[in-house]
């Protein structure tokens, strides 16, 4: 018995939630796990043509019979968790899986989102508060589902941390010098207004309490008694290994960890026996700040964009686009120990051609195949390509990879033998049914 971790390999939105909500259900998980990351992130799941977006609800969410689990690594904005499974309920009434939740886990609070607001611009965050949340985390000033067990605790909790964020935000406003009118947008006399966030919290928890589908308490025992009684786990990754607060394109990174060790330190339980999937798609994409050495600025980069629909679940912003570039992939399989690749979006390049995939770095008269996690560094690189002619073929009908276009084959085995991992699925459309188990 395996459990599974399917991880992002590149910059976020390889499609990480389709890999999810296929596997579970072919390979029989029992639960799966959200370790890190919060409403930042955006998972998209189709089944019969009907499109579902989850931002915080692990992508397991659409099977009845699975316990869905939000790690402690994960922060939680319950006024999102909330809409999100009210939307839920409203189209698939209450045939969805349970959810635990880590009472260990910090909320996004008010004044997270506001300093984002403020602070976030000059790497283009989401705003969703992600960054001030972690921060606080660190600096032992957050508030966690715990501070929820009494009341008079919370408003204790609250309290502190509004005096402490209103001078904070104060001190930011000026020193960013924000003008009136934007000032003026973050109504901040209403957003930061104690009884208001005292009130609307304390509910929003306690209705996630009282919900019967939803369960808040130890996770890393959960998952412990899982793995005695054999069943297995898939642990979900949102962003990606680029994204890493450690080992991503500091500083144009989340703050989380979305590489495997997150996985340990987001749920408190050390899978043992644990397969590892890196999601990539057949080419790469970006949103927000920093360098991308193989970005398109012409007519392929703009094709990407419209035919894989490159625009994010979670802000709506355009993606950046650009060709795949080994070097990360390669990346990701040091940094998490890859068993195998997921690559999707496949089905996008039919049509393009020819098709290059980034092999190499040059700097000066060095060629270095390995990615190179400082900025400045990899602003500076010039890429090297090998080109691949392309095929004309739609492939989204195909289920067998000895079906697919011969050049469409070549490309794949390419990636396998660069890389050294085999590719062990292929989405080629954005419906479940759609994919090649390989
Ligand atoms: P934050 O996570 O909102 O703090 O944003 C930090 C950086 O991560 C920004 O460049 C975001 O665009 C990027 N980012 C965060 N979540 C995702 C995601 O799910 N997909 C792609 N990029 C993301």
């Amino acid at each position: 018995m395996k459990h599974l971790a399917i991880i992002g390999t590149q910059w976020g939105d390889e499609g990480k939630g389709k890999i999810t909500d296929l596997l579970v259900e072919k390979e029989g998980f029992k639960a799966v796990v959200r370790y890190q990351g919060g409403n930042n992130a955006g998972h998209t799941v189709v089944v019969g043509g009907k499109k579902h977006a989850f931002h915080l609800l692990p992508s397991g969410i659409l099977h009845s019979n699975k316990v869905c689990v939000i790690g402690n690594g994960v922060i939680v904005n319950p006024e999102v968790l909330a809409k999100e499974i009210k939307d839920l309920t409203l189209r698939v009434g209450k045939k969805h899986a349970q959810l635990f939740i880590s009472e260990k886990a910090h909320l996004i609070m008010p004044w997270h989102i506001v300093r984002d607001n403020i602070g976030g611009g000059k790497i283009g965050t989401t705003g969703r508060g992600i960054g001030p949340t972690y921060t606080e985390a660190i600096a032992r000033r957050g508030i966690r589902f715990y501070d929820f067990k009494d009341k008079k605790r919370f408003i204790k909790r609250v309290k502190e941390e509004l005096v402490w964020n209103k001078k904070l935000i104060k001190l930011m406003l000026d020193s960013y010098d924000i003008p009136k009118a934007n000032r003026d947008k973050l109504k901040l006399r209403t957003v930061l207004n104690e009884q208001r966030i005292i009130n609307r919290y304390w509910l929003l928890v306690k209705k996630l309490k009282d919900n019967p589908l939803i369960e808040v308490g130890d996770v890393g025992l959960l998952l412990d008694k899982y793995d005695q009684s054999k069943n297995k786990i898939l642990f979900e990754g949102a962003q990606a290994t680029l994204l890493d607060i450690a080992h991503g394109t500091y500083p144009f990174v989340t703050s989380s960890s979305p590489t495997l060790g997150g996985v340990y330190t987001g749920t408190g339980f050390r899978p043992r026996d644990l397969e590892v999937i890196g999601v990539a798609k057949a080419y790469t994409t970006r949103v927000g700040e920093g360098p991308f050495p193989t970005e398109l600025f012409d007519k392929v980069g703009d094709q990407l964009r419209r035919v894989g629909n490159e625009f994010g679940t979670t802000t709506g912003r355009p993606r950046r686009c650009g060709w795949l570039d080994l070097t990360i992939l390669h990346y990701a399989k040091v940094i998490n120990g890859l068993d195998g690749i997921a690559l999707t979006k496949l089905d996008v390049l039919s049509g393009i051609n020819p098709l290059k995939i980034a092999i190499a770095y040059q700097i000066g008269s060095k060629k270095n195949k390995n990615f190179l996690p400082d900025t400045e560094d990899l602003s500076k690189v010039k890429v090297v390509y090998k080109e691949f002619p392309g095929w004309e073929e739609n492939i989204c009908n195909v289920r067998k990879f000895s079906e697919l276009p011969i050049n469409c084959r070549k490309y794949v085995n390419f990636i396998e033998l660069e890389v050294g991992v085999p590719v062990k699925v292929i989405s080629n459309g954005p419906d479940r049914k759609e994919h090649i188990l390989k």
